[in-house]
């Protein structure tokens, strides 16, 4: 089966983004953008939009396997996922996350897990987690696999949480968050996701580290932006967290098209003459002699014409 449309070409190359070039942003006080991308056509458009980052977050459990939280997601379905998003090549810094149960159990499983990824094209891996997963975190880099630390409201941990509710909030908390960046930062993780957390620790964070650090619901002074791209594009059902804006409603024009396209097909209006194939023509008189040699040429098929 056919998608029905052919590949077009791809706008001019720019650098490839890595770590390193992350990194210097923050030093030249240039702001990251990042999205979530979980296949080919979305990580291709995130990357002719320039984005600096692609995240093939776990999020993709909730967003496009409808499981009701991230812990279902396996090793499998990130590998699946991220080998879709490497067939874009993008150009765009593109890191992993490793799934609930892939590195909880110790460094072994981290290192073994962040390994399989980056096999399949990831360029780094996130995992959750602040001081108590500092061993992995120190085998991942140890294998010389770059990591992106994620801190704040960490999805993978909403039972212990008791639902997905803004972290640290008060100035004990803060403080321990403000401790697990600063260990990250020690460790060597390149960056770090800061995730529903009050904007006044997100700027504290920030100012504190030498790392950039990417917000999502942690306020405007992170040193660069994430945002599930779902939920920027309007293709992600029930409320929208509080720091998500929409910059498009797919969701609506998906259901729009595919109404229209129901509606022609019950009326016979779909397909219209020019948009069908016609019979081969009739062959020239040569071809009608068996005696003739064939013709080395062959014919051209009518789905091409
Ligand atoms: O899984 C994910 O998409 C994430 C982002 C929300 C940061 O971790």
């Amino acid at each position: 089966m056919s998608s029905g449309t052919t590949r077009d070409e791809r706008p001019p190359e720019r650098p490839k983004v890595t770590t390193r070039s992350i990194r210097e942003m923050k030093a030249r006080g240039e702001r990251i953008v990042s999205v979530t991308a979980y296949d080919y056509p979305t990580a291709r458009l995130a990357d002719e939009a320039g984005v600096d980052l692609i995240l093939v977050g776990d999020s993709l459990g909730m967003v496009v396997l409808g499981y009701e939280s991230t812990i279902p997601v396996t090793m499998a379905e990130m590998s699946h996922h991220l080998r879709a998003v490497m067939r874009a090549a993008p150009r765009a810094l593109v890191v992993v996350d490793l799934p609930f149960a892939s590195f909880q159990a110790g460094p072994e499983d981290a290192v073994r897990n962040s390994a399989r990824l980056v096999k399949r094209g990831a360029e780094a891996v996130k995992l959750e987690g602040g001081r108590r997963v500092l061993p992995q975190i120190q085998a991942i880099l140890a294998a010389d696999i770059p990591v992106l630390g994620h801190l704040g409201l960490t999805p993978q941990s909403v039972h212990a949480f008791g639902g997905y509710r803004v972290q640290a909030r008060g100035a004990e908390a803060a403080d321990a968050l403000l401790e697990d960046a600063r260990a990250l930062e020690r460790e060597g993780v390149f960056a770090i996701v800061l995730e529903g957390i009050p904007r006044e620790l997100g700027a504290e964070v920030s100012r504190a580290l030498t790392i950039p650090t990417i917000g999502i619901g942690a306020g405007a002074e992170c040193d660069g932006q994430v945002l599930v791209l779902h939920d920027l594009i309007g293709l992600s059902f029930g409320r929208p967290a509080k720091f998500v804006r929409r910059y498009a409603e797919v969701g609506d024009a998906i259901r729009g098209a595919v109404t229209a396209f129901r509606d022609d097909v019950r009326a016979g209006r779909y397909p219209s003459p020019a948009e069908t194939y016609a019979a081969a023509p009739d062959p020239p008189p040569a071809a009608k002699n068996p005696a003739a040699p064939a013709s080395k040429t062959p014919e051209k098929s009518a789905c091409e014409s």
